[in-house]
């Protein structure tokens, strides 16, 4: 089966063979270095200087470590789509009030909504944003919308679980407090780790805090990353291994422009593949996400359609999601995906269109 998926895509054969190593201790000298190795290049990628942490979850896991960690009471949630919309349960869940700003599905945030949110809740202690909303194949205009929460001075949690690896994200210029993925996206990596640059201030903030558990203490884990420990319990050596290989193979290539490049490459030929078919794309033009495509269905079809019969012809796509499940299918460009199995997947898709 060819992988259009939107996570877990699918992965590099260098990551796969990287992780079939034998086990080393996570304290060790040599694990050591691909973990220190592994967060520098992560670093450079997101163009920051914060540590990045490496927890054995996926990136869920930052959701709640950045609600536990550093929102006392109250915070704003920007939905476009399931993802935002979990970011608000996962507070809730932890007990926090939650203000939901809510696009209409397929429109990005704007920053004046997130202006008049911050108006209305101005003891909000964090903003949360998806960067890209893989649900409805959505990217927001994020540094727009980071410029207004740092002039009220508020905290910034994006989710860049699609986008991360994908396209630019730069979280200090940005003033992105936690920033955080997944590996099983972009960086086309098995999943088990959620990858999460923190900032001072949002350190400064969980040195504060009471009840925040221990598994996700940023405290605990910025004292085992500056005491050059790696992780605070055993981690997921295989997955930072095959990380590791698939950081240094972008970085042989080209580094992570290149790897950019390629990401507009593949998005835009489906697109235009797409578009020769007679099918659009479901969000607002010009917020359309570089890493997965959310497409409406052809009349007569519904999203499942295409989908099982794409499938049937040995092309893993992804269905449509949430509120989209009938009405959309989506194809994602994340991972490894050799250039000539994007021409025959859009045949076999024009062939079950037409
Ligand atoms: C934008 C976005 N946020 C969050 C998640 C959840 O990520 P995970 O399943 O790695 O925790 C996903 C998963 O698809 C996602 O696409």
């Amino acid at each position: 089966m060819k992988l259009f998926t939107v996570g877990p895509v699918a992965c590099f054969p260098e990551v796969l063979e990287a992780m079939g190593m034998q086990m080393m201790s996570h304290r060790s000298k040599d694990y050591l270095k691909i973990h220190f190795e592994t967060v520098e290049q992560l670093q450079g990628f997101i163009e920051t200087k914060n540590p990045v942490f490496l927890f054995s979850s996926t990136g869920t896991g930052f959701m709640e470590a950045s609600v536990l960690n550093c929102v006392k009471e109250k915070m704003i949630v920007c939905v476009n789509g399931s993802f935002g919309k979990r970011f608000a349960e996962v507070a809730r869940a932890n007990g926090r009030e939650v203000k939901v700003i809510e696009t209409k599905l397929g429109e990005p945030v704007q920053p004046e909504i997130i202006e008049k949110a911050l108006e209305e809740m101005p003891d909000a202690e964090a903003v949360a944003i998806t960067h890209n909303e893989t649900s409805v194949g959505l990217i927001n205009d994020l540094p727009k919308l980071t410029e207004v929460c740092s002039k009220h001075d508020k905290m910034v949690f994006v989710d860049a679980v699609s986008s991360m690896g994908g396209t630019e994200l730069k979280a200090d210029e940005w003033g992105i407090d936690i920033c955080f993925s997944s590996s099983q996206k972009c960086f086309g990596v098995p999943p088990g780790i959620g990858i999460g640059s923190v900032s001072q201030r949002a350190l400064d903030v969980s040195s504060t805090m009471k009840n925040k558990g221990w598994y996700f203490d940023l405290k605990v884990w910025e004292k085992n990353h500056t005491e050059g420990k790696g992780t605070p319990m055993t981690t997921i050596i295989s997955q930072v291994a095959g990380m590791n290989v698939a950081l240094k193979m972008i970085e042989e290539k080209g580094g992570k422009q290149w790897y950019f490049d390629l990401f507009k490459h593949r998005n835009l030929k489906i697109r235009k593949g797409i578009e020769k078919l007679g099918l659009s794309t479901y969000p607002r033009k010009g917020y359309e996400s570089p890493t997965v495509s959310c497409i409406s269905a052809p009349e007569g079809m519904s999203g499942p359609d295409v989908y099982n019969a794409v499938r049937k012809n040995g092309f893993e796509l992804a269905q449509g999601y949430g509120a989209l499940k009938e009405t959309t299918f989506r194809i994602g460009n994340m991972g490894w995906i050799p250039d000539e199995y994007i021409d025959e997947m859009l045949e076999t898709l024009g062939k079950v269109v037409s």
